[in-house]
């Protein structure tokens, strides 16, 4: 099973939470990364420690799961070097010799540059990493020393394990494609890209699943409908930090109904995994089964089925991976 989970909103929807759930139910033997780079933050929980990863893939909580770093990724080698000792995966993680590299002059260009003044991009160097690439003056991951012991051809393991895991990130409203236009990343972020990233063709994908958090937030600058203040979000409990920045994240209270709409239809979505429901609803923390959730949050689930045409299979009821109601086994 080759399975693709994409972020629906403005990414910080819980991908980190839900692909190291999948990590462990679904035992895939490769986790595999696309996406923009190290722009991104996830947040991952497991074993009672808490990790802030930007550069490796989130299901990285099964020891027998090799992870990869596919060719449409930008790779910082410090960031990676890091987390990868951080995590104490070392030996098992690998990186597309075709990869572009990040290095200390695009870091420099992002910060400094009129564009994160005017959107409030991440610094993380991912811009002027991509646009190199598009201009052909990138240098690609065979080309670094400190590289080679990671060097791997991604898209043969992917096309050759049978269960694969392969993470997005950012979110659809983020993508350069699709989203608010220029207040977005530097790529697309939909599962198409996702594939192309780590070397799947769309033939051989056979699940997407498109993450939505029960309420809707956004780092930086850009359109953001419904916005609430930092004061109301505080009282509603929604108030959240950003992972790589530690940004006060942007607030909107409800989801934004038709974009959703368009990204599960880009995406091809054919499962929602819905996190955060016992924040937007009281009574639901930590409950694993669906019979035990609320009434009102119940409801909330079936409108969300209705008006995107699409199962609800994943629940998420608190901060653990393993708070999670999973009705793949019911509903599919
Ligand atoms: P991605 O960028 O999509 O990976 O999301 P993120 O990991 O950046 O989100 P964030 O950094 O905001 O972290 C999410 C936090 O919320 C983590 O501490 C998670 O453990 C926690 N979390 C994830 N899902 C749920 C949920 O369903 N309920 C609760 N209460 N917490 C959750
Ligand atoms: P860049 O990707 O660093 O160029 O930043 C462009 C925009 O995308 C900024 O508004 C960022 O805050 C936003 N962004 C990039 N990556 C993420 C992410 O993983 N989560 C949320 N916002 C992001
Ligand atoms: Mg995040």
């Amino acid at each position: 099973m080759k399975t693709i989970l994409v972020g629906g909103q403005f990414g910080d929807e819980g991908k980190g939470k839900v692909a190291s759930y999948l990590a462990i139910s679904d035992n895939p033997e490769v986790v595999a990364r696309g996406g923009v780079g190290p722009n991104a933050g996830h947040t991952v929980q497991f074993d009672g420690k808490k990790y802030g990863l930007r550069m490796l893939p989130c299901g990285i909580n099964n020891p027998k799961s090799k992870i990869m770093i596919g060719a449409g990724v930008a790779v910082d080698p410090e960031v990676l070097a890091r987390e990868v000792e951080l995590t104490g995966t070392k030996g098992r993680v690998f990186v597309d010799k075709r990869c572009t590299v990040i290095t200390k002059e695009y870091k420099e260009a992002d910060a400094g540059s009129a564009l994160c003044e005017k959107i409030g991009t991440t610094k993380t160097g991912c811009g002027p990493a991509i646009t190199a690439r598009a201009a052909r003056s990138a240098k690609l991951a065979q080309e670094f020393p400190e590289l080679k012991q990671f060097i791997t051809d991604v898209p043969a393991a992917v096309n050759k394990a049978k269960d694969v895991l392969i993470e997005g990130s950012q979110g659809f409203m983020l993508s350069v494609l699709y989203g608010t236009y220029p207040f977005v990343t530097s790529k697309d972020v939909s599962a198409s890209t996702i594939a192309a990233d780590v070397g799947l063709g769309p033939t051989n994908i056979d699940h997407v699943v498109m993450i939505i958090k029960a309420y809707t937030t956004r780092v930086g600058n850009g359109p953001f409908k419904d916005e609430i203040s930092v004061e109301e979000a505080k009282e509603l409990g929604f108030q959240e930090y950003g992972t790589v920045t530690g940004r006060p994240r942007r607030t909107s209270k409800d989801l934004h109904w038709d974009d959703l709409r368009l990204a599960a239809m880009i995406n091809g979505a054919t499962q929602i995994a819905l996190t955060k429901l016992d924040v937007r609803f009281a009574g639901n923390a930590s409950v694993r089964e669906y019979a035990k959730l609320t009434a009102e949050s119940k409801k909330f689930i079936e409108r969300i089925e209705k008006e995107l045409s699409v199962p609800v299979t994943l629940i998420g009821t608190g901060p653990d991976a393993k708070d999670i109601i999973d009705r793949r086994k019911e509903v599919l």
